[in-house]
């Protein structure tokens, strides 16, 4: 069969934009692998409410782990769940943050904690409190008009 000269055109017109098409999904399949985040840490953020661990923010005694103490937080514009906690001093604890809408930040200025938390995806720090007193909880990315009203608090208690 004699291909006409135009339907050449389109088939290779159509090869091209598929290679361009799968050359995409595979810079997209590349940026995934190299997310900090694994395939286990993904949540749905309409969904995190009544996501575990995130239906019960704050802090959690747990056993036979590595850490002492699980400290789940959720952000939202423009504020933390838990606003406030306390933590006993020496304890190792897991941060484990998300958010429920738009990219926030989570920083404990004076420390390593310096986390970007970005919708889908759970983050988790751990780390020892062996410094008592009180430390912010920062959000360092614009995230709108009450974005410098975003904060909390973690009291390290003796
Ligand atoms: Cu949240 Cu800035």
């Amino acid at each position: 069969m004699h291909m006409h000269k135009f339907e050449k055109i389109w088939l290779i017109f159509g090869v091209a934009s598929l290679i361009v098409f799968l050359s995409v999904l595979g810079v997209s399949a590349f940026h995934q692998g190299h997310h900090p985040s694994s395939w286990s840490n993904i949540i749905d953020p309409e969904q995190v409410d009544e996501t575990k661990p995130f239906d019960e923010p704050g802090l959690k005694k747990v056993e036979g782990k590595e850490w002492d103490y699980e400290l789940v937080f959720v952000a939202s514009a423009f504020l933390y769940a838990p606003s406030e906690v306390q933590i006993p001093l020496g304890s190792t604890v897991k941060i484990i943050a998300t958010t429920k809408d738009v990219i926030h930040g989570f920083q404990i200025p004076g420390s390593n904690v310096n986390m970007m938390l970005e919708p889908g995806y759970i983050v988790e720090y751990i780390t020892t409190l062996n410094q008592p007193g009180e430390f912010l909880v920062l959000c360092n990315e614009y995230c709108g008009v009450g974005h410098h009203m975003m904060t909390s608090k973690i009291e390290v208690v003796e």
